[in-house]
């Protein structure tokens, strides 16, 4: 396993390979990506009480992203052992079946090599005082490649919804060559790519309007 940390990583990066301990078991990463998208987030510990809300809610929602062919997979600095009784209690919290593997990342080979260690937050540290991770969210493509990256504190939990709202925005934007606006939820009105000149956009997108000439917004094509 490469243990070299590649920081910053940057949008359109290819996602650093590893090996690691799942709770489902060793993988290669890149195997693991296959040809599908990957969500890839982490924790700060086990057992603390933002993450379990946290994970439960990915369990639950879990379903709505392998429809959309993507992979949730886990990690925080914690043990599988540890993760394999956490998950129980997750389970039983959020009435749910937490199915997605979680990397035990004790040693924080994977943490540093997707630059999720905590450097600010000095309460956020394992019993020897060593940084644990942030809440990190990195949305991998099929090529691969870095989509999305956001990085929370410690302190504050994610919003799941937003997560999948994103890959649904990758994932229309790569179909259609279209953007997506401030708030957008599937089923609004998107952005014709400012590379889509109107005489192309009036064959793509018939029912485009202009608010501007840089500013375009059409339903998405049926078919
Ligand atoms: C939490 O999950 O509640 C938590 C974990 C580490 C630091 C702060 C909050």
């Amino acid at each position: 396993m490469s243990t070299d940390r590649q920081a910053p990583l940057r949008l359109g990066y290819e996602a650093p390979n590893f090996d690691a301990e799942t709770t489902n078991g060793k993988i290669n990463f890149h195997e693991f990506i296959g040809d599908g998208w990957v969500v890839l987030f982490s924790h700060p510990e086990d057992y603390t009480p933002v993450c379990t809300t946290e994970l439960g809610a990915f369990a639950k929602l879990e379903p709505e992203f392998t429809k959309r062919g993507v992979k949730l997979i886990g990690l925080s600095a914690n043990t599988i052992d540890s993760h394999s009784g956490w998950i129980k209690d997750i389970n039983e919290i959020s009435n749910t079946t937490l199915k997605f593997p979680i990397i035990g990342d004790k040693q924080r080979q994977v943490a540093l090599l997707y630059d999720m260690i905590d450097h600010q937050d000095a309460t956020n540290v394992d019993s020897k005082g060593i940084a644990f991770t942030i809440r990190s969210v990195f949305v991998i493509d099929p090529k691969k490649k870095i989509r999305t990256i956001l990085s929370y504190p410690a302190s504050t939990g994610r919003n799941t919804a937003e997560v999948l709202r994103i890959v649904d925005s990758l994932q229309t934007g790569d179909k259609h060559r279209v953007t997506t606006p401030i708030n957008w939820v599937p089923g609004d009105d998107v952005i014709v790519a400012p590379p889509v000149k109107d005489e192309e956009a009036r064959k793509l997108f018939p029912q485009f309007r202009a608010v501007k000439p840089y500013l375009r917004f059409t339903p998405l094509p049926t078919a």
